[in-house]
């Protein structure tokens, strides 16, 4: 395995796995393993940046049994980096040059997830951890899952949130009902069919994942449509590119004030990107967006063409994936992700359905520590 220390001492280069692969003294300093710099019992840094010279050099290196030993000028002190942990941390790499691109955790998927929705019973999750596994796995994909069988008591749904988090409370409460009313606070609560949509997105930050639970269908229609917003942007990208540099561009604007003491507001753009491109999230809701005054007057009009281009995107049936919730089931959601609609449906019949909001974040964090501890 070929180590080289550069000339000037302030890098070398080493042959990983996957390639040659350069690293900087300064970096390999930065990022010790040695116990003196991270807490050997929670991986935290003992040490803060300015205890480090950025002239820091690699005084010596060495490779054995699969370990790279370093000294640095900083002292006598000899430094460990497993060669599985550097090609793992590799930083020395091609860089994505094109915008809006996705990472190998998710799979973007159109109306053929239709014949394979991921779908788990509640006795199946709650029994087997590898069940669990896989299902969380399944979200982290696709954005998007259900859960069927739930035990017979309206709020048997927080139980699933309690597999990988916590419900995020807001103003509408810990949990909120969807159900036809005669007066709503929210076009969510009447029998009209709704627009595909990310929910919320007049809150900073977003609400990162929605869970609905059937407690009632027995109307005609209701159906709930789901579309990857992802899979929408890429082809909004296809088909016109300045379309997608549009709305990923400029900041939209939304707001909710529709209860007394609530005036959310946010500014954000309808396609969020990473600052190396990588597309980080969808936000799209026409009852809830407020007017754009963040767009030049010049760039206004074709604004308009990319953000109705991206609605007819989001209509075609390629896109859409539907199926009617029955009681005692329920789907998950990327809110960042994976837009959402209903059908409309008649006044006949009961459409009655529990929403709640965790939050994404501890579900990656449970499923990768579920995959840790297999490969460990
Ligand atoms: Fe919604």
């Amino acid at each position: 395995m070929d180590l080289v220390i550069a000339d000037d001492r302030k890098s070398l280069s080493l042959e990983l796995a996957s390639g040659v692969a350069r690293f900087h003294a300064v970096w390999l300093r930065d990022n010790s393993l040695h116990p003196d710099t991270k807490s050997a019992g929670n991986g935290q840094r003992l040490i803060s940046l300015l205890d480090q010279s950025l002239d820091i050099a690699i005084e010596a290196a060495a490779l054995k049994q699969g370990v790279l030993v370093i000294e640095f000028s900083d002292g006598p002190t000899k430094h460990s980096f497993p060669v599985q942990w550097l090609n793992e941390n590799r930083y020395d790499k091609a860089v994505p040059v094109k915008k809006g691109w996705t990472g190998s955790d998710v799979k973007l998927w159109g109306a053929e997830l239709n014949q394979a929705i991921p779908t788990q019973s509640f006795e199946a999750v709650e029994s087997d951890p590898q069940i669990l596994k896989q299902w969380l796995f399944d979200v982290r994909r696709y954005g998007f899952a259900l859960i069927t069988d739930l035990p017979d008591h309206p709020e048997a749904f927080l139980k699933v949130v309690e597999w990988f988090g916590y419900v995020r409370e807001t103003n509408y409460g810990r949990y909120f009902e969807v159900r036809s009313e005669v007066n709503p606070v929210n076009l969510a609560y009447t029998s009209q069919g709704l627009q595909a949509h990310t929910d919320n997105p007049y809150r900073d930050p977003v609400p990162s994942m929605q869970i609905l639970a059937c407690i009632e269908n027995s109307t005609d229609g209701g159906e709930s449509i789901v579309i990857d917003g992802f899979k929408a942007a890429k082809q909004l990208q296809q088909e016109n590119s300045e379309h997608f540099d549009l709305l990923s561009n400029y900041c939209a604007r939304f707001k909710y004030a529709g209860e007394q003491g609530v005036t959310l507001q946010s500014k954000r753009p309808m396609i969020e990107l990473n600052t190396d491109g990588e597309l980080l999230a969808i936000r799209f809701n026409n009852r809830s967006a407020a007017p754009f005054v963040d767009i030049p007057f010049e760039t206004m009009p074709a604004y308009y063409e990319a953000y109705r281009h991206f609605s007819e995107i989001l209509e075609r049936d390629e896109n859409r994936v539907s199926f009617k919730l029955q009681a005692r089931q329920l789907f998950i959601v990327d809110n960042t992700r994976v837009m959402h609609s209903r059908t409309a449906f008649s006044g006949s019949g009961t459409r009655w359905l529990r929403g709640c909001y965790p939050d994404k974040d501890g579900l990656l964090s449970t499923l990768a520590s579920l995959e840790a501890a297999e490969n460990s």
